[in-house]
């Protein structure tokens, strides 16, 4: 029997959908635009591609769009000061700064200077705490996007056990927060975890983030079990360049339950839950 697909595609057209018709909302009721500030510093090309899509996916959504494109030199201190004006104006809700930042910029300096309340990434040491003492916190876009899916799919999640793979700020570690938050038994695995195969296959919820293609083989897989797979690696085969998640695909749809595809999974997820943190954002900002 081969796993059911989950179509992160739809799902995220759905949500973009919903926030579009919250945004009209609170446009017609409350004459508030809600608006996201994107600040990249350098070129690095596949940020670029991110950030023109969170643009172009902020205003189909109906919500204003700020984009400030700084030079790969930029001081902190000029960076510093372009958060501080952010965090000032009341026409911006979120605030998102792509990562990665040049070296001689200290990443933890320029998050936890954005205004909590506009952080909608969910990466300041606020809303870090919030979420890990189960109080309303902004969300990581990306392990939020894995929670609506497992959500959809799964129905009621307590008591099941889940293995995250990737420790990561931005995926593994907010992962498991909010699956132990849905009374998940909780594994927080990575590459230096003993026995990774067994682990996994105790999995009935298996994440994969650890940003390494295809390194979850098949037979890691408990059959039944619902996959995420968070990967998005660039490899060459056969003289093309494809994109590959962590997870040997091929393999595990053989044996998952349910499974996210690469391309076309949790990605389109991301943006469509930055969205839903904007719209947030902007609901408490006016109350
Ligand atoms: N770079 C890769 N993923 C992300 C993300 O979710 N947020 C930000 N700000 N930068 C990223």
């Amino acid at each position: 029997m081969s796993a059911a697909i989950i179509d992160g595609k739809a799902f995220a057209a759905r949500v973009r959908g919903e926030v579009a018709e919250g945004v009209a909302r609170l446009r017609a009721g409350a004459g508030i635009t809600p608006g996201l500030a994107v600040v990249l510093v350098g070129e690095d090309p596949a940020s670029q591609v991110y950030v023109r899509n969170k643009g172009a996916q902020t205003r189909e959504a109906g919500m204003a769009s700020f984009e400030h494109r700084l030079a790969d030199d930029t001081t902190e201190a000029d960076l510093l000061a372009l958060i501080a004006r952010l965090n000032a104006d009341p026409a911006v809700h979120g605030i998102l700064v792509q990562l990665p930042l040049p070296a001689h910029i200290e990443a933890d300096a320029v998050i936890n200077a954005i205004d909590p309340a506009k952080d909608v990434d969910g990466f300041t040491i606020s809303n870090v705490g919030l979420l890990a003492t189960g109080q309303k916190a902004m969300v990581p876009c990306t392990p939020l996007g894995c929670l609506l899916m497992l959500r959809d799919h799964l129905g009621e999640l307590s008591g099941l056990n889940a293995v995250v793979v990737g420790r990561s700020n931005i995926v593994g570690k907010p992962m498991a927060q909010l699956l132990l938050a849905e009374n998940c038994t909780v594994t927080l695995a990575h590459s230096r975890t003993r026995d990774l195969p067994e682990v996994c296959r105790r999995a009935d919820i298996l994440v994969a983030a650890v940003g390494r293609p295809e390194m979850i083989r098949g037979d890691w897989v408990k059959p039944g079990a619902t996959v995420i797979d968070v990967g998005i690696n660039r490899v060459e085969r056969d003289g093309r360049t494809r994109l590959v998640g962590d997870v040997d695909y091929a393999a595990a749809e053989a044996v998952a339950g349910a499974i996210t595809p690469v391309p076309g999974g949790v990605g389109p997820m991301t943006i469509a839950c930055l969205l839903a943190n904007t719209l947030t954002a902007a609901c408490r900002a006016h109350g």
